[in-house]
């Protein structure tokens, strides 16, 4: 490995520009020259590609976003687009990359390593948590945080005006970040696509919410949830509840995938964007690289985009037991 390419693609989120770091200052330290590939997969077509060194990594990791940028390439799914992206890695003689992203980002190295025979190692970057392999992807920590500073000012207003509020968050098919925000925020419900336990529940703890008095009700529902969006709920509350409560709804979209990192973010980016590195110079390839119980873990690209993490079932007994 003489020379390896770096790039974030997918949505953006926090940690993304820590692990951009690590990487770059990985291969200084072992002798490998790193060039940062601009928008994602686009910039490999479009041979937006920088040397880079040590340098070009300061200050970055307290900061939110990438600053390689990143993109959803379409043409980098067309056989003329690869053909292209390829051609631009040989004029750079890259020998492996390091991609980051979720598993949109994983698929797209997948065929491209299995058609032109290159390295590629991917690091687990996005908000939702979603990717097999790993127990958190770089970003969920800081997305889970700024829901949680978000819903704890929205049960302040809440609160005052003893009102009913629908919290829509973001995670597209998963709901960690559902989970953990209402546990964290102490919400009455979490609604998640992967166990839909019906509207009904959710009219249950209402109910029971009235019968100790509670003045605030916070419902969060992941974007993904399978009763209909947020507003729908509303509807359906109203529809059972006539106007019993005052209801509001609040979509907290892409401040969510803002901000900076928090520490552990920055440190699982660190860590990642070092193993990622490592993992290219002994040979491996088609993989991405997580953390898993504390200890670094391989899984390949078929794998992780192929498969959901499981929702732990136990956070939800919990989330239950504790919003009584
Ligand atoms: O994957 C990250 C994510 O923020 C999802 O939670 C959300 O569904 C999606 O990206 C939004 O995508 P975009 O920024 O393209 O609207």
């Amino acid at each position: 490995m003489e020379r390896i390419g770096v790039l974030t693609s997918g949505g953006d989120a926090p940690g993304m520009n820590a692990a951009i770091r690590a990487v770059v200052r990985t291969c200084v330290y072992y002798d490998i020259t790193p060039y940062g590939i601009y928008q994602g997969y686009e910039g490999l077509i479009q041979n937006d590609i920088k040397k880079m060194d040590a340098g070009s990594v300061k200050h970055i990791i307290h900061q939110g976003g990438t600053i390689l940028k990143s993109a959803r390439s379409l043409d980098f799914k067309t056989e003329k687009g690869m053909k292209k992206a390829w051609d631009n890695i040989q004029k750079h003689r890259l020998d492996g990359l390091v991609v980051i992203g979720g598993d949109g980002t994983f698929t797209g190295a997948m065929e491209f390593g299995e058609k032109f025979g290159l390295p590629i190692v991917g690091i687990p970057g996005t908000i939702d948590n979603d990717i097999y392999g790993t127990d958190f992807t770089v970003g969920f920590d800081t997305a889970v945080n700024t829901v949680v500073e978000a819903v704890d000012k929205i049960r302040d207003t809440a609160t005052s005006h003893n009102r009913l509020f629908f919290i829509e968050v973001m995670g597209r098919d998963a709901g960690f970040i559902a989970v953990y925000s209402g546990i964290a925020a102490g919400s009455e419900e979490v609604l998640i696509p992967e166990e839909d336990r019906g509207i009904e529940k959710l009219f249950e703890s209402l109910a029971r919410t009235s019968k100790r008095n509670k003045t605030s009700r916070l419902v969060i529902v992941a974007e993904g949830d399978n009763n209909g969006s947020v507003y729908d709920l509303e509807d359906k509350v109203k529809e059972e509840f006539g106007d019993r409560y005052e209801t509001k709804v609040t979509i907290l979209g892409h401040v969510q995938r803002g901000g900076r990192p928090s520490c552990a973010d920055r440190v699982l980016a660190s860590r990642l964007g070092v193993i990622a590195v490592e993992a290219l110079k002994e040979g491996k390839k088609d993989i991405m690289v997580g953390i898993r119980n504390r200890d670094i873990h391989y899984t390949d690209f078929e794998k992780a985009t192929k498969q959901n993490p499981k929702m732990d079932k136990e956070l939800l007994r919990i989330a239950d037991i504790i919003s009584i």
